[in-house]
């Protein structure tokens, strides 16, 4: 391992102009830690609520910014026996979540704020907070997992895991859309897909999509879901606009059925019609990210479908600035990346 290592931080204030290259020490693992040259990393949508001071007053600097990270073990510290050195492994999103219900404190440990997160060189962190990544994947491909492709797999599992037949109904084609889109197809649903771009829509087809709708040219998008649908509605929405879209989700899925709600982009107050919801019995279920076990389980899932992250565009770890500001411009499909080595 250097002595040093090259990482970018929020060094004196959050924004972009206060995201700078700094040189730290590189510290050796403990007992019960490892160290990771990190490969890559990728960008979440978080990430810029975090760069825009949003993400809630325990997010400060100094912070090294982003999630979601590959790179091979390095160093093992004293007692670390589930690891080798050069395991291909993922920081885990939510350090202390091993499985089952969420600690109460675990924003407190989010890489990439409040904690540090994988813009880095190196990564030292405890062994149990780590996970090694599918051997399909490269590092740019496995950096895309511990916060997009764990969400979507979370969104697919929970409350009951989708079941070969049903449909999913897909908002958008962003990081955990893209990934939303892989994992149902491999679960055997059919997916309808909502863009705001026409030109996306072959793009979706090749990926598996069976039908898609143009949210801007159908507003009132709903309504065609349910034509869509005979009139039943859809069996799940992976929910990832918020206020602008709730309503129609729970407008487009069918009696009994569930919309996950897991994100904002349009927005953070959004209305519910109660007895649109309460009459038809919808389930809305809630996900943050997910555990390290479904982590593993996604793992398995994407080695034996062969399944691939959507990876729109990859940036030189010297020109990071400019992937957060590729990702603000939305225009992207898929994950955008840095690599780091
Ligand atoms: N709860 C959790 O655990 C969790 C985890 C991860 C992410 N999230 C949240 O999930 C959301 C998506 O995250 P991400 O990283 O995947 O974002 P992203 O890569 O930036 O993708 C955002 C996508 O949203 C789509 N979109 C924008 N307005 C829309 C609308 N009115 N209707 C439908 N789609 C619309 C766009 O698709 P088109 O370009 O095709 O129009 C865009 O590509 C964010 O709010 C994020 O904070 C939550």
């Amino acid at each position: 391992m250097e002595q040093t290592k090259l990482a970018w931080q929020y060094l004196n204030g959050l924004g972009d102009a206060n995201l700078v290259v700094v040189s730290e020490e590189n510290v050796a693992p403990l007992a019960g830690q490892i160290s990771i040259k990190m490969a890559a990393a990728s960008l979440n949508y978080r990430d810029l609520v975090v760069m825009d001071g949003k993400h809630g007053a325990s997010v400060q600097p100094p912070l090294i910014p982003l999630s979601d990270g590959a790179g091979h073990v390095v160093a093992i510290g004293a007692g670390v026996t589930e690891f080798n050195l050069g395991d291909m492994v993922c920081p885990l999103f939510f350090p202390n979540w091993v499985a089952g219900t969420p600690p109460t404190d675990m924003h407190s440990w989010m890489l990439g704020g409040p904690a540090d997160g994988v813009l880095t060189e190196y990564f030292t962190t405890d062994a149990s907070a780590v996970i090694k990544a599918p051997s399909n994947l490269t590092t740019t491909e496995a950096a895309c997992l511990p916060c997009a492709g764990l969400t979507a797999w979370s969104a697919l599992t929970n409350p009951t895991p989708i079941r070969a037949g049903e449909t999913v109904l897909i908002l958008g084609t962003g990081g955990v859309a893209l990934f939303a889109l892989a994992f149902a197809r491999a679960m055997g649903a059919h997916t309808i897909v909502l863009t705001s771009s026409d030109k996306k829509i072959a793009m979706l087809n090749d990926l598996g999509a069976q039908d898609v709708v143009n949210y801007k040219t159908t507003p009132k998008w709903s309504k065609m879901i349910k034509t869509m649908t005979n009139g039943k509605g859809v069996d799940r929405v992976i929910e990832l606009g918020g206020a602008e879209t709730l309503e129609q989700s729970i407008r487009a899925v069918r009696v009994g059925g569930t919309v996950v709600t897991i994100g904002n982009v349009t927005g953070s107050l959004a209305t519910i019609p109660l007895p649109l919801m309460l009459t038809r019995y919808i389930n809305l279920q809630a996900v943050s990210v997910g555990h390290k076990q479904a982590f593993a389980e996604m793992n398995r899932a994407i080695e034996l479908n062969k399944i691939k992250p959507v990876i729109d565009r990859v940036f030189p770890f010297e020109k990071a600035p400019e992937a957060f500001a590729y990702l603000r411009a939305a225009g992207h499909f898929g994950k955008v990346c840095v690599a780091i080595d």
